[in-house]
């Protein structure tokens, strides 16, 4: 059923019509799968230098040795190359590589050109294979690789080894692997990586099982990954870590001394991969383990395939943060399975993977908390739109230009607008009808990538069917293509967060709140409480809040986060130490950045206490982290 769209898609791409038997995801027995790419122009991938269309990486094979020393990675990269008849050059995408040689499979030199370097994109990398199809790279990551953090023993919770942790979303692999960096094209892939003893290696693939001895201390780990998947889902990490069982396809990594609180935490993850099944289909990449890593991991999470990446920063001792989970988990679907096929339409993968996340939610935790999670996230989608302006093209579901830059476009309305959106057309066609649909567009376009408008016309042709009516009640084009939010939008239940709302207004009248009703509130109400709070607020009120509530102690990072960020602006000057140890820990950029940019803002107050603090935390930031703060407290100050 999928051979038709897979077809379609491989006659488009004339070039490569002579190896239209293997351009298709299907097994075939003992080959491995190739992906079909897209070649229409909103498909094409501006920040890639790869010409698909010419010639193409199917299959990764990394041999590297983790340096921990050096800080670098080193070793091989063999690549199987796809390329349309008579084609000679192939071209990559790398950022700071070191190449040291390279050859065809038989160990001949084949000849090569690094191209200019810029900034965001990195450099070509275009070698000359001739007829050869097969091509391995010899190098070494440059200093201060992009995706790559490495921490030393101090930044772990042991404290005695030291750890690596990877990001290669969205276009940071680059930085440590020389392939086609577009979420466009589709790799197999499969790695053998060696690590000093006693550190274990992870990857973003199944495992081969136990590592093996291998020279001077060091012991081999080997993974692969046979499902065709976007080049920035490889993932690495390395350090003192153990592993629990959650269920019979689930488990959880992370240091040993976090294992008991993250496994306690990660509980219901068996239960939401089968609420997950239910909604949309089989899960199919085989095991769902996650890790939970040190506290300056960038993100809240990452869904790298088979081992979603997680803050330790959403371990609240009450589960109250699991939508994380439910988020990356989701993501199996939309985005893993589906893929954005390049990042315009981010809004595919994160929007969809936001309305997938609370249908878990509810599922599992039941509808009450799923429609706070709803009102919360209309909440703050609505402000940010009136922020960016309610006809800003950044608010637009399909960005353009600048707002599709991988380091820019970072407004999250993507998120909670693509969810809306959804939820949206579900409401107007009903749920039975609409989840029939969205299966079937994950089904249809297993392995594959997509834009918006194959999701539209996917929408069309297989929901609405020629009914004007119903196309004229979902503005289709309107949620995807134009800034703001269409006048249909799905609104959240006021009943949500009636007796919250109530109680916030009664704090503002006349500053009284009931202790014994927050101490019962969900974490989502607390958190809608704190947002109704008056943005100037008195020393005197912030310490009563603070006494009452309980906030500096709240083991609650969302929580946490929000009461630093209300103290800061109103100057609180006992927040600031507890601002300063959280900043030391914490790198994840969703916190830090909005804390620095908040003490920055508070000019003669708080500007030199920014840049007192960031000149101490700097270095233990990953790089997405820094790339952000540096422009709130640095540039031009
Ligand atoms: N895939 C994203 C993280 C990402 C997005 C990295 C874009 C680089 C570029 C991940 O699934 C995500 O959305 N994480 C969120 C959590 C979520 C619950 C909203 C985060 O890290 O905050
Ligand atoms: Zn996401």
């Amino acid at each position: 059923m999928r051979f038709l769209a897979a077809l379609s898609l491989i006659l488009s791409v004339a070039a490569l019509s002579a190896c239209s038997p293997q351009n298709e995801t299907a097994a075939v027995d003992g080959e491995p799968m190739v992906s079909p790419i897209l070649t229409s122009d909103d498909a094409k991938d501006p920040f890639s230098y790869a010409q698909p269309e010419v010639a193409r990486v199917t299959h990764v094979a990394l041999d590297l040795a983790l340096d921990f020393a050096q800080e670098n990675v080193s070793g091989t990269a063999t690549l199987d190359i796809l390329a349309a008849d008579g084609a000679d050059t192939v071209i990559l995408d790398t950022m700071g590589l070191i190449i040291s040689s390279i050859t065809d499979e038989t160990g001949s030199d084949l000849p090569f050109e690094l191209g200019e370097a810029n900034d965001g994109m990195g450099a070509p990398l275009t070698v000359s294979m001739g007829r050869k199809r097969q091509i391995v790279i010899a190098y070494t990551s440059g200093p201060k690789a992009r995706a790559l953090q490495w921490l030393v023993p101090e930044q772990t919770a042991g404290g005695k080894h030291p750890y690596l942790l990877s990001q290669g979303q969205p276009t940071l692999n680059r930085t440590w692997i020389p392939t086609q960096d577009s979420p466009g094209i589709r790799q197999t892939w499969e790695a053998k990586i060696t690590a000093p003893e006693p550190l274990t290696v992870v990857m973003s693939g199944l495992s081969g099982g136990d590592p093996v001895e291998a020279d001077k201390g060091r012991r081999a780990f080997t993974f692969a990954m046979d499902k065709p998947v976007a080049p920035y889902l490889i993932a690495i990490a390395a350090g003192d870590i153990v592993f629990q069982p959650l269920g019979p396809r689930s488990g959880v990594w992370t240091e040993p001394v976090m294992l008991d609180k993250a496994a306690a935490e990660l509980a219901d993850t068996e239960k939401m991969i089968d609420a997950a099944e239910e909604l949309y289909g089989e899960y199919r990449w085989g095991r769902y383990d996650m890790i939970v890593l040190p506290p300056s991991f960038p993100y809240g999470g990452m869904e790298n395939p088979v081992m979603t990446f997680l803050t330790p920063t959403f371990i609240a001792g009450d589960r109250s943060l699991t939508g994380l989970v439910a988020h990356e988990l989701a993501h199996s679907w939309s985005g893993n399975l589906v893929t954005n096929a390049n990042w315009s339409d981010s809004w595919l993968n994160e929007g969809t993977t936001s309305y997938f996340e609370n249908r878990i939610i509810e599922k599992l935790y039941g509808e009450k908390r799923a429609s706070q999670e709803r009102a919360l996230n209309f909440a703050a989608m609505e402000e940010t739109i009136a922020e960016k302006g309610s006809d800003s093209d950044i608010t637009a579901l399909h960005l353009t230009g600048d707002n599709a830059a991988p380091e820019g476009g970072t407004s999250g309305v993507i998120y909670d607008k693509g969810a809306n959106f959804l939820h949206t057309v579900e409401a107007i066609v009903g749920r039975e009808k609409f989840d029939e649909w969205l299966e079937s567009w994950f089904d249809r376009h297993a392995f594959e990538p997509a834009t918006s408008a194959m999701f539209l016309a996917d929408l069309r042709k297989n929901l609405i069917k020629g009914d004007a009516a119903l196309e004229a009640k979902l503005m289709l084009d309107e949620w995807v293509y134009e800034p703001g939010l269409p006048s249909n939008a799905l609104r959240p239940d006021p009943a949500a967060f009636a007796e919250v709302d109530k109680a916030a207004e009664a704090y503002a009248a006349s500053r009284t709140l009931d202790k014994a009703v927050w101490a019962n509130w969900t974490s989502a109400e607390r958190l809608r409480l704190l947002s109704k709070l008056p943005k100037q607020l008195p020393d005197e009120e912030l310490a009563k809040l603070d006494r009452d509530l309980g906030l500096t102690a709240s083991a609650n990072n969302e929580i946490l986060f929000v009461w630093l960020n209300l103290a800061l602006q109103n100057r609180y000057e006992p927040a600031v130490q507890l601002a300063e140890s959280f900043l030391a820990t914490v790198g994840r950029r969703k916190f830090v950045a909005p804390l620095f940019k908040t003490l920055v803002e508070q000019d003669d107050w708080g500007k030199p206490i920014a840049k007192r603090i960031y000149a101490k935390t700097r270095s233990s930031y990953h790089s997405v982290t820094t790339g952000t703060v540096d422009a709130v407290v640095l540039d031009g100050k």
